[in-house]
């Protein structure tokens, strides 16, 4: 079953830039997508699209028969989202358990069974009790990013959005952590779309990825199978971020 629909997607801006230029993808219940571009590519910008912060040009976004230009039925749609973003986005003036009980009092109304929950996800990421009355400013980034998924999980989303999920962490980090999204995805069974341009973090986490190239997906597949795809622009990607390790 389709989860998500991007039905020709366009997003310009006003000045005539055309940053999306008609995006065809579905993205399949329970599965890990990611997907790959260069930088400015515009997978921002296709995020911003996907949860209604920037109004889409033409074209339409679809989750569960519902369009994301569907004002009626917009609280509904975004109740199925959670964003766990590039930088965190923590709140630097609570703690860890206070980040984590303002996502689950999205869901449970009781202050006991937020604080239950909030507790139970953050022993899923794998933090210690003694880090929970900690600021996010007192922990390392690899605990950053853990306690911030646990704020993102505790909302109990239907799909995860990973922004750049292990930028800013050194490769060791950015393997435990892919390891943790990869273990969450899996034993939450929600759908999950992650945008990076690190092919490292698409060949471990993804089912499938979608490489996104001026303006349009230019192919959908899996990552083994880039190299020899016979898309040229997928191909030297894939070279160049063998060779590098990223392409920025
Ligand atoms: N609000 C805006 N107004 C005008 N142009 C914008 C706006 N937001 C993004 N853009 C342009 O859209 C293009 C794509 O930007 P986007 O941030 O989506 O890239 P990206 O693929 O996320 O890059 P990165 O990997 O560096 O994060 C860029 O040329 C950017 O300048
Ligand atoms: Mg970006």
């Amino acid at each position: 079953m389709t989860k998500i629909h991007f039905e020709r997607l366009c997003k310009s801006f006003e000045g005539g830039l055309q940053v999306l230029n008609g995006v065809q993808l579905g993205i399949e219940k329970g599965e890990s997508h990611i997907i790959l571009g260069q930088s400015g590519c515009g997978k921002s910008v296709l995020l911003k699209c996907l949860l209604g912060i920037q109004k889409i040009t033409s074209g339409d976004i679809i989750v569960d028969g519902i369009s994301v230009q569907d004002e009626r039925r917009f609280g509904e749609y975004l109740r199925k989202f959670s964003i766990l973003f590039q930088g965190n986005a923590l709140f630097d003036s609570m703690t860890i358990l206070e980040n984590v009980i303002f996502g689950a009092n999205q869901v449970r109304r009781d202050k006991f069974e937020c604080r239950k929950l909030a507790e139970e996800k953050l022993f899923a990421v794998g933090l210690e009790k003694r880090v929970f009355d900690l600021y996010p400013a007192e922990i390392s980034g690899g605990m950053q990013k853990r306690a911030a998924l646990a704020r993102a999980i505790a909302v109990e989303p239907e799909i995860l959005l990973f922004d750049e999920p292990t930028s800013g962490l050194d490769p060791i980090t950015g393997g435990v952590i892919c390891n943790l999204l990869k273990n969450t995805i899996k034993s939450l069974g929600v759908t999950a779309l992650t945008i990076t341009h690190d092919l490292k973090v698409a060949e471990f986490l993804a089912d499938r990825v979608s490489v996104l190239n001026q303006g349009t997906v230019v192919w959908t597949g899996r990552t083994k199978d880039m190299e020899t795809c016979g898309n040229g622009y997928v191909i030297r990607f894939h070279q160049a971020s063998s060779l590098s390790g990223t392409v920025a």
